[in-house]
């Protein structure tokens, strides 16, 4: 967060100056100057739209080229070695690394996956070698967050407490050294824009409320850090329990992207529809056995990057639990339970088509072998609003169905 440690040409600096400026000064124009409240609030105001900007600066390195995506995303594509990870005063100077050897006994989910997921990319256009495609991070992406200094990151008071309802499937007890599953892709609504719905991969170590270390990626909808109610592609990560490190995606010095086809925090296309065609996205997570670093890919071998060990505490030999399933956030507005979907808005009960699953869930033992879960348990904070139905047969293995469509005559 500090903003004189910014390093970058001048021209884009000034550039989004003038920018950023000429927004700016809009409503300053028709304050009486004896009207000391208007004053006092515009400065105010200045000063947040001051902290923006160098944030802004900070965090949106100078393109190579920009692709506009249909959902107004601006997509830049960002030298690899100049992403905001370098700004890392443990990767200052160093190269992105080589994948590294993938976990054994890796199975195709039997699923078609494509690398063209993504709307950005749906024109065929593409960002080129050398650079990762990284969606810009805009003012009103900043102004919409409850305070500039928390932008992009859970807020650690109600992280996985209060307020946020799981249905979910996990593992604990062993030593996980990655985790791997194909989910569904919904479009649940989302009631609220300070509200989220997200499906996703979980590994964690160490406890709340100081040092959990998290690694987490899916997909989800939060209006109010997208500004739509886009199903998009998200990752985050936190070592000590969401209060001053990691963040969503690549808004703050972390995780290392290395792959030019997939842009972390983008929308994904198409999603699910109900009774119709099922599409599912298959993520893996694993821990290179030589050097630490937790890398993440998408279906079968598209390597996304890696979140480096040095982020990590107890992430930095392995994880404790691994869990799988969906997360909304229900603020409970006017005393009601939030109608905000999670997964596809149907109970678990529906089942194949209906509602949204995971399967093909497996973990990397020490050994770097996927392994099949032996003890999945399921957990549903509210099963009234949002449940979880686990399920075992010869074609699938384990899976589960979740989600629900929170608010109903029996979630009040
Ligand atoms: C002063 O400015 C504030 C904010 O723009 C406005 O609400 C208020 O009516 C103004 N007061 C006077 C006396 O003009
Ligand atoms: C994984 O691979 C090993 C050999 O490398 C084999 O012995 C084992 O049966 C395989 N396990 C599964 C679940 O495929
Ligand atoms: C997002 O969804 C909510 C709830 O359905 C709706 O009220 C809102 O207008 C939508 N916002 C956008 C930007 O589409």
């Amino acid at each position: 967060m500090d903003s004189k440690t910014f390093h970058r040409p001048l021209l884009p600096v000034l550039v989004f100056s003038l920018l950023v400026v000429s927004s700016f000064c809009r409503p300053d124009k028709k304050i009486h100057p004896n009207n000391h409240t208007a004053a006092f609030r515009s400065e105010n105001q200045l000063k947040k739209l001051k902290l923006i900007q160098a944030d802004l600066n900070r965090i949106n390195k100078l393109p190579v080229k920009t692709i506009q995506s249909p959902d107004g995303d601006f997509i830049d594509c960002v030298e690899t070695h100049r992403q905001l990870a370098f700004d890392h005063p443990l990767l200052k100077g160093k190269k992105p690394l080589d994948p590294p050897e993938r976990p054994y006994n890796q199975s195709h989910s039997g699923e078609v996956e494509t690398e063209m997921f993504q709307l950005w990319s749906m024109s065929g256009e593409s960002c080129p070698e050398g650079t990762v495609p990284i969606r810009r991070t805009t003012e009103e992406d900043m102004l919409r967050a409850s305070s500039v200094q928390r932008f992009g990151r859970k807020a650690s008071g109600d992280s996985p407490s209060k307020g946020h309802e799981y249905a979910v499937g996990f593992v604990s007890g062993g030593q996980y050294y990655g985790a791997q599953a194909s989910m569904t892709v919904w479009k649940p609504r989302v009631n609220y824009p300070f509200e989220f719905s997200l499906s996703q991969i979980w590994l964690v170590s160490g406890t709340l409320p100081h040092d959990l270390n998290t690694i987490e990626a899916g997909w989800q909808v939060y209006p109010k850090m997208y500004g739509d109610n886009n199903t998009r592609f998200f990752t985050y990560w936190t070592s000590d329990a969401y209060q001053a490190t990691g963040c969503y995606n690549l808004i703050c010095p972390g995780f290392v992207q290395t792959n030019r086809r997939i842009a972390i925090g983008a929308t994904i296309a198409p999603t699910s529809s109900y009774n119709g065609a099922q599409f599912s996205i298959s993520l893996l997570v694993w821990k290179d056995p030589k050097h630490g670093d937790w890398w993440l890919e998408y279906g079968s071998g598209v390597v996304i990057g890696y979140w480096p060990a040095f982020l990590f505490t107890h992430l930095r030999s392995h994880a404790t639990k691994t869990q799988f399933g969906g997360e909304v956030v229900n603020k409970r507005s006017w005393g009601f339970h939030t109608a905000t979907e999670m997964g596809s808005g149907h109970f678990a009960g529906e089942g194949f088509r209906k509602a949204a699953y995971f399967r093909n869930m497996k973990v990397v033992n020490l050994d770097n072998r996927l392994i099949p879960l032996s003890d999945l348990e399921v957990w549903a904070d509210n099963p009234n609003c949002y449940n979880i139905q686990p399920r075992n047969d010869r074609v699938w293995g384990n899976y589960f169905y979740y989600g629900g469509p929170g608010r109903n005559v029996n979630c009040p």
